[in-house]
């Protein structure tokens, strides 16, 4: 049997959610339909996202950040400090590393992007992400996919590394559990061997 407590509990979460709703329906309704000439109304784009031709309707506000994980569903990308500082939305766009963050989705019609789900090819895993697990360069792995993603675009720039150039290099990829010397040990190791 119900409790008199739960009763009153019930009912007030469902009002609570009924106004919900009313709210969101009613600034729905306030939204103009926007021209599909006006420079704000949402838009297609085709994106190579992992080697997949990829097509999105999104408004220009919208960063790449934000349509890789809410739009395509690539949540391995992360959402740090959503303002170019951390480092965790590293992807690779036509082979240079950017922060995903601080571009607009619009602006890579046309690009390949790579995101840390297409690191590894055919289930096998990239030298970085094995030595990462070989000289545990993660804890809590928040910061590891744009750690991964932007070791593997170092790599591929072809520099000369050294631990001083790997730390100068990753500079701004941020770690907050402080893995740095475990993140240089793999980096290094993975340029020997790549
Ligand atoms: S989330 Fe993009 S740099 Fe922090
Ligand atoms: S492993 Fe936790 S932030 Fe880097």
């Amino acid at each position: 049997m119900l409790s008199r407590r739960r009763f009153f509990f019930r009912a007030a979460i469902s009002t609570l959610a009924a106004q919900i709703g009313l709210h969101f329906r009613a600034a729905a309704q306030r939204l103009p339909t926007l021209h599909p000439n006006d420079s704000r109304a949402a838009r297609a784009i085709t994106i190579n996202v992992n080697g997949v031709e990829r097509t999105l309707t999104v408004e220009p506000r919208v960063t790449l950040l934000d349509a890789l994980r809410d739009r395509l569903g690539l949540t391995g990308t992360k959402k740090g400090c959503d303002q170019g500082t951390c480092g965790a939305c590293t992807v690779m766009v036509n082979g240079r590393r950017i922060d995903s963050c601080l571009t607009l989705a619009v602006m890579h019609a046309g690009d390949r992007v790579v995101t840390v789900e297409g690191i590894a090819q055919n289930g096998v895993l990239h030298p970085v992400q094995r030595a990462f697990i070989t000289h545990d360069g993660f804890q809590c792995g928040f910061c590891t996919p744009g750690q991964i993603v932007s070791a593997v675009a170092l790599l591929n720039e072809g520099k000369r590394l050294d631990r001083e150039t790997i730390r100068t290099e990753m500079s701004g990829n941020l770690c907050r559990c402080g893995c740095y010397p475990h993140i240089v040990d793999a980096v290094l190791e993975a340029a020997g061997t790549s």
